[in-house]
């Protein structure tokens, strides 16, 4: 005998209800699943992106594959239900391209020494409360990029509510080792009452751009514009630095920039290597700059570095270094002495 309609529909075997049942215990297993990754986004992209242990060099590895990122400390990122205190400083470096790889000792495995390098900075980021910002496509597609990626960061912190927006950018090199991740570079802003906005080094040819502080103001915005744009305006004809050798200039002659930058000693934010004659590294100090000549040098700092060795690392309240900086501040010791 048949049955009626009616019962069919709502029978419990009911092929239509079995199938909306599915797909409801689909919809609630996906629902969980997305809500539990992304409670977990910060750690995991932490992990799959910057991994402190060496990873295998692919042609696609997702570090390649991301253009840009702001690294956060996570425990900023997790503590959501506070107001949104930014951090003062972001550090902002270029990195892109293939980047050199070296053998690693002990997996064996080819690992960049630009990513790890990046690491030691993102580790110093983290330790110290600062964003690590990491650009990762040639933007300008030529030298500018570097200063077309500090303008871009400027400019973001600029959009923000006054409240919300970081203090200081430290715009530094992508072949920088952070020697001292104890470090904070608040440790070298000016005091209250040194109204600077540009924290520059010289070494003997000059201005050394990279490595320079750069405060989040209108000011900044028009002296990274005038140098983007320099070479258009036929300032920078033949310069193989144009933006160092930019800068340079505006700071020395143009009244406006002058008048708020000041030269800082360059072993605080841009040592040399220890083979070099002058303005060397020594302990204590925040990184190794390897530039082009010192390429070589990378693997033995960042062997180094990635020892965390008490030595190198040091708080600038215990070395003397804190001391130095607020003399230098003051006027009572001179740049001279500390180079
Ligand atoms: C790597 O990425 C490039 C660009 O996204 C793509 O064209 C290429 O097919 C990828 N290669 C592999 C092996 O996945
Ligand atoms: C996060 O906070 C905890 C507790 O305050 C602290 O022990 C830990 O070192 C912090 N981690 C980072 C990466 O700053
Ligand atoms: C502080 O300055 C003095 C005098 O120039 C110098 O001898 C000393 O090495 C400096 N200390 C640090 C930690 O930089």
């Amino acid at each position: 005998m048949d049955l009626p309609k009616w019962q069919d529909r709502n029978s419990v075997l009911n092929p239509q209800r079995t199938k909306r049942f599915t797909l409801f215990v689909v919809f609630l297993f996906v629902s969980v699943a997305i809500i539990f990754s992304l409670r977990q986004y910060p750690d995991s992209f932490n992990k799959l992106q910057w991994s402190s242990t060496p990873e295998t060099v692919k042609t696609n590895t997702s570090v390649q594959q991301i253009t840009e990122a702001y690294i956060h400390n996570s425990n900023q990122t997790i503590s959501s239900t506070s107001p949104k205190k930014p951090a003062r400083i972001i550090k902002v470096t270029a990195a892109y391209g293939k980047g050199a790889i070296i053998q690693d000792e002990k997996t064996k495995a080819a690992v960049t020494t630009r990513e790890r390098i990046l690491q030691t900075h993102i580790d110093h980021a983290n330790r110290n409360g600062h964003i690590q910002f990491v650009q990762r496509s040639d933007i300008m597609g030529n030298i500018m990029t570097k200063i077309g990626t500090v303008l871009k960061v400027l400019m973001d912190e600029m959009a923000k509510p006054e409240e919300e927006r970081s203090e200081w950018i430290w715009a530094h090199d992508a072949d920088m080792v952070i020697m001292n991740r104890m470090l904070s570079l608040e440790a070298f802003l000016p005091p209250k009452g040194k109204d600077y906005n540009l924290l520059v080094t010289y070494d003997g040819n000059g201005l050394n751009i990279g490595s320079f502080f750069i405060k989040i103001n209108t000011w900044s915005v028009y002296l990274l514009s005038a140098v983007l744009a320099s070479p258009q305006l036929g300032q920078a004809t033949g310069s193989l630095y144009p933006d160092q050798d930019v800068m340079g200039q505006l700071i020395k002659h143009n009244k406006y920039f002058k008048d708020k930058s000041v030269e800082i000693p360059l072993r605080w934010v841009n040592a040399y290597p220890e083979t070099w004659s002058s303005n060397a590294f020594r302990k204590g100090d925040l990184l190794v700059h390897c530039i082009w000549i010192s390429k070589k040098d990378l693997p033995y700092y960042l062997d180094k570095s990635e020892s965390l060795n008490p030595d190198l690392n040091t708080l600038p309240s215990l070395s003397g270094l804190e001391t130095n900086i607020t003399k230098f501040w003051h006027g009572s010791l001179p740049l001279e002495q500390l180079s």
